[in-house]
C-alpha cells in the first residue's frame, strides 16, 4: 500500500503505466521488417544471454489481457509506442497493412476501456534498411521519420489523446553511438555527434508532420537524471558541468532555446554536421507538453584521461536497484523543479519511472517516495500533470534481457501468465480510493 493518495497529486493528475512495442510485442509476423534491435541481439556478446525480442510478453497477441489489466489497476492512460518496422517494414515506401490494424484494434481497445492512449512514435526499434543507410547518422533520416510520422498521423491521429516524437533521445544518440550499449552499437565520437543533432532534428520534422495531419497536443521525452558533483573541487564541478551537459542540458537546450550548450559544441565541434545551427530553429519547434523519463542520479568525476570529456561517472552510496541504479526520490523532485523554473512552463509529465527488482515491496516504496517527490515538485510551482509506472509488465529490459524485472505485472515467460504483483495492488488501492 501506498502512504500518498489521489488527492495528494491535484485533482485531474493523470495516472498511467508505460510499455515499449519491441519490448512487449514479440509477434515479428504478419509483414514485420527487421529492426536494429534484432541484429544486435543476434550478434554474439551484446545482450545478457543472448535474448531477444522474438517473442518477447507476446503481446502481439495477449493485447486485450494487458489493456484489461491497466483498466482494472484503475488507471487512465496507457503510454504505448508503435513499432516503425511494424508500419512501414523497410522503414520508408510501403506501408503494412496488418501493422495499421494492430494499432487500430490496439488503440480502440484502449478507448473502449476508457484508457487514454499516449503514443510514442519511437522507441529504438529502427527499421534495419535505414540503418544500412546509416540510420541516426545520416541527417536523411529527418525526412525518413517525418514520412512515418506522417503516417501514423493520418490513420491514428483523431483517436491519440498524446503524441511523443522520440523516446529518451540521449538513448538514441550517445548510449547508442558513443557508449556502444544499445543498438546499433557504436562507440564512435563522430556518429555519436551526428546522432546527437539529426535525433532532435527528426523530432522537428515529425512534429511538423504531426501538425501537418492536424494532430495536436505533440511532445518528446526526454531521459533526464539528477546530475551531482562527485565533489565541490573545480575538477569534479567542470565534469558535473560536462555530464549534465551531455545528458540533460543538449537535448533541454536544443529543444527549448535552440541553441546547444557551448561547452559540448565546442569539445565536439570538429565532428558534428557542419551548418547544424541554421537547423536550431527545426529542433526547437514549440511543443504542448514535456515528458521525463527519470530513474536515478548522475554523478562525476574529474578523468584527465579522457581528452573528449575529461570525466567519468562514479557510483554514490545511495540505496540500489538490483541493476545497481541509485534510487533517489529528491533526485525527481529537484529535476522537475529545475526544469520548470528554467526550461519551461509547459506541462510536464513522469512518463516513467521504476525499478528493477525481485522483492516487489522495494518497488512499492519507490513508487511511493517517487510520487511523493511529484507532488513536493508540484508545491514548489512545477506544473506536473501525469506518472507513468514503468512498467505495466516485466519485459525485455535490453542489453539486460528478460532477467531484469521492471513490471508491476509478473510475467512467465514460459506460459505468459501475468501475475499482479503488490505494486501493482498498492497503485489499484490508491487509484481505486479503497485504502
Ligand atoms: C528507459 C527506457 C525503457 C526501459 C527503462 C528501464 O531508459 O525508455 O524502455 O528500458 O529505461
Amino acid at each position: 500500500m501506498f502512504s500518498i493518495s489521489r488527492d495528494d497529486l491535484g485533482p485531474n493528475f493523470l495516472f498511467g503505466t508505460a510499455t515499449a512495442a519491441y519490448q512487449i510485442e514479440g509477434g515479428q509476423t504478419d509483414g514485420r521488417g527487421s529492426c536494429i534491435w534484432d541484429t544486435f541481439a543476434a550478434t554474439p556478446g551484446n545482450v545478457k544471454n543472448a535474448h531477444d525480442g522474438a517473442t518477447a510478453c507476446d503481446h502481439y497477441n495477449r493485447w486485450p489481457e494487458d489493456l484489461d489489466l491497466i483498466r482494472d489497476g484503475g488507471f487512465d492512460a496507457y503510454r504505448f509506442s508503435l513499432a516503425w518496422p511494424r508500419l512501414i517494414p523497410e522503414g520508408t515506401g510501403a506501408v503494412n497493412p496488418k501493422g495499421i490494424a494492430f494499432y487500430d484494434r490496439l488503440i480502440d481497445g484502449m478507448l473502449e476501456r476508457g484508457l487514454k492512449p499516449y503514443a510514442t512514435l519511437y522507441h529504438w526499434d529502427l527499421p534495419s534498411p535505414l540503418q544500412d543507410k546509416g540510420g541516426w547518422m545520416n541527417r536523411d533520416i529527418a525526412k525518413w521519420f517525418a514520412e512515418y510520422a506522417a503516417l501514423v498521423g493520418h490513420h491514428f491521429g483523431d483517436r491519440l489523446a498524446a503524441t511523443a516524437t522520440i523516446n529518451e533521445p540521449w538513448c538514441v544518440a550517445f548510449l547508442s553511438h558513443f557508449l556502444g550499449i544499445h543498438a546499433p552499437g557504436y562507440r564512435d565520437i563522430r556518429a555519436a555527434s551526428r546522432a546527437m543533432h539529426h535525433v532532435l532534428l527528426a523530432h522537428g520534422t515529425a512534429i511538423d508532420a504531426l501538425r501537418a495531419e492536424g494532430m495536436k497536443n505533440l511532445g518528446i521525452v526526454l531521459n533526464l537524471e539528477k546530475a551531482e558533483p562527485f565533489s565541490e573541487s573545480a575538477e569534479d564541478r567542470l565534469a558535473f558541468d560536462y555530464g549534465d551537459a551531455l545528458f540533460n542540458r543538449w537535448y533541454l537546450d536544443g529543444v527549448f532555446k535552440g541553441r546547444y550548450p557551448d561547452i559540448l559544441t565546442s569539445a565536439l565541434a570538429q565532428y558534428l554536421p557542419e551548418g547544424f545551427e541554421k537547423d536550431m530553429d527545426v529542433v526547437s519547434r514549440p511543443l504542448d507538453w514535456l515528458g521525463i523519463n527519470y530513474y536515478t542520479r548522475g554523478l562525476y568525476k574529474y578523468d584527465a584521461s579522457r581528452p573528449a570529456f575529461p570525466v567519468t561517472q562514479v557510483k554514490g552510496d545511495l540505496p540500489k536497484s538490483d541493476l545497481g541504479w541509485e534510487i533517489y526520490p529528491k533526485g525527481l523532485e529537484d529535476l522537475l523543479v529545475r526544469v520548470s523554473r528554467e526550461y519551461t512552463k509547459l506541462p510536464l509529465y513522469v512518463t516513467e519511472t521504476g525499478m528493477s527488482e525481485t522483492d516487489d515491496t522495494r518497488r512499492v516504496q519507490f513508487y511511493d517516495d517517487h510520487l511523493r517527490a511529484v507532488a513536493n515538485a508540484q508545491g514548489q510551482g512545477a506544473d506536473v500533470r501525469g506518472f507513468f509506472a514503468w512498467s505495466l509488465l516485466d519485459n525485455y529490459e535490453w542489453a539486460e534481457g528478460y532477467n531484469s524485472r521492471f513490471g508491476i505485472v509478473h510475467v512467465d515467460y514460459e506460459t505468459q501468465k501475468r501475475t499482479p504483483k503488490g505494486s501493482y495492488r498498492a497503485f489499484q488501492g490508491m487509484l481505486h480510493n479503497t485504502r
